[in-house]
């Protein structure tokens, strides 16, 4: 990929690029927690998008796509959102250089290996990528939380979707065979060794996209603000769903719309699974941390309703494979990927077995991954 990267820009722009790579990412557990100041649990993967760049003298970003065999001429000048994906690269450009930085273009060259609208963060991944190659072209002296934080940045202003800061993170800060715990209220994290040669992390992609996913989004989480602006009229101490106990919130179910009331359930929960299954992790307690996996995706099923039929059906045909320990959707919801932790020796027997139930049920074919955990973005030498 990285050969094929540097051969096409030679080709297209006629010229060398410095190239950068980031990958997407997993969450093992710990969803929608990270924009309530909660915890979460991903881990970078071995699919990454690669951004080729290099200077112009015309002041226009050129952008080429060989896989989609799309091209984009956009001015500097006035750098503001469009419709598509080039709008991640006119983010961070808009993000990370002061226009007095900008006294050059930009010639871009995009490709990778991370699905599309499968909620593995291919998006972030595009962001890290050319974050990481503008901050070393324009010798920004950017910290990596900093390129993280833009990357939300642009998925807030110029995608309008209000996430959190997890999967810029992940795709910016993974190492291989690690994961990472991250505090979302104060940025601290930890890495934790996944170092269990007998299993392996499987990605079964629903094949749906829903087209009304980032509306849901933003509106899950500003259900969750509702829910805090009430219960800190209460105790003023409340200022996000992390300071909130059970207790409180469930004093007051009568009083809280019951929408608000599930989504808030949901997030004191799943913070609550994420730090229990950081313990079996660290015991080496597989079994029980697929339980909290299944739980997981109870709630977002029932309480936070951001699953979709397809998840559902794959989640509940996972549980029937001895093979596999837990199972839940991924990401944002809506479709995207299930992940499930396998036992290795059955993993070929449970993908045959659950391709064949979702044909039969679902008449398309769910694309199936077993997943490494692989280091975060990097520059290519
Ligand atoms: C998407 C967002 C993340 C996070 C997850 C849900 O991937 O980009 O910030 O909120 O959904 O956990």
């Amino acid at each position: 990929m990285e050969k094929q990267i540097r051969r096409q820009f030679q080709q297209y722009f006629g010229k060398d690029a410095l190239i950068s790579a980031a990958p997407g990412r997993v969450n093992l557990i710990g969803e929608h927690t990270d924009y309530n100041e909660g915890f979460v649990l991903p881990a970078a993967i071995d699919r990454n998008i690669y951004t080729g760049i290099a200077s112009n003298t015309d002041r226009t970003l050129n952008i080429y796509a060989e896989q989609y065999q799309e091209k984009f001429t956009f001015p500097l000048d006035d750098v503001h959102p469009v419709k598509g994906w080039p709008t991640y690269l006119l983010g961070m450009i808009y993000f990370l250089i002061p226009s007095k930085h900008l006294p050059l273009g930009m010639d871009v060259i995009v490709s990778g290996d991370v699905p599309v609208g499968a909620g593995m963060s291919s998006s972030a991944a595009l962001c890290s990528a050319f974050g990481l190659a503008l901050n070393e072209i324009f010798r920004l002296g950017l910290s990596r939380m900093e390129i993280a934080l833009a990357g939300q940045q642009t998925e807030h202003q110029f995608a309008n979707l209000n996430c959190g800061i997890m999967d810029q993170f992940a795709s910016l800060h993974g190492k291989t065979g690690q994961v990472m715990k991250l505090d979302c209220r104060n940025l601290e994290f930890e890495y934790i060794p996944f170092d269990f040669p007998d299993y392996c992390i499987v990605l079964v992609n629903t094949m749906v996209s829903h087209a009304l996913a980032s509306s849901a989004y933003n509106e899950r989480r500003s259900q969750c603000e509702e829910g805090v602006s009430f219960l800190h009229k209460l105790y003023p101490e409340i200022h996000s769903l992390r300071d909130v106990k059970m207790e409180q919130l469930d004093r007051h179910k009568t009083e809280i719309n019951p929408f608000v009331f599930k989504r808030c359930l949901f997030v004191l929960e799943e913070n609550q699974r994420l730090l229990e299954s950081c313990d079996f992790l660290e015991a080496g307690n597989l079994k029980a941390f697929g339980k909290l996996m299944y739980a997981s995706h109870e709630g977002l099923s029932r309480d936070y309703e951001v699953s979709c039929a397809e998840s559902d059906f794959l989640v509940n045909a996972a549980r029937t494979f001895p093979e596999v320990k837990g199972a839940r959707q991924m990401g944002g919801g809506f479709g995207g990927c299930i992940i499930t932790l396998v036992e290795k020796e059955g993993a070929d027997a449970f993908i045959k077995g659950i391709r064949e139930q979702y044909e039969k049920r679902f008449g398309k074919t769910p694309d199936c991954f077993i997943m490494q955990i692989a280091e975060g973005a990097h520059l290519l030498p």
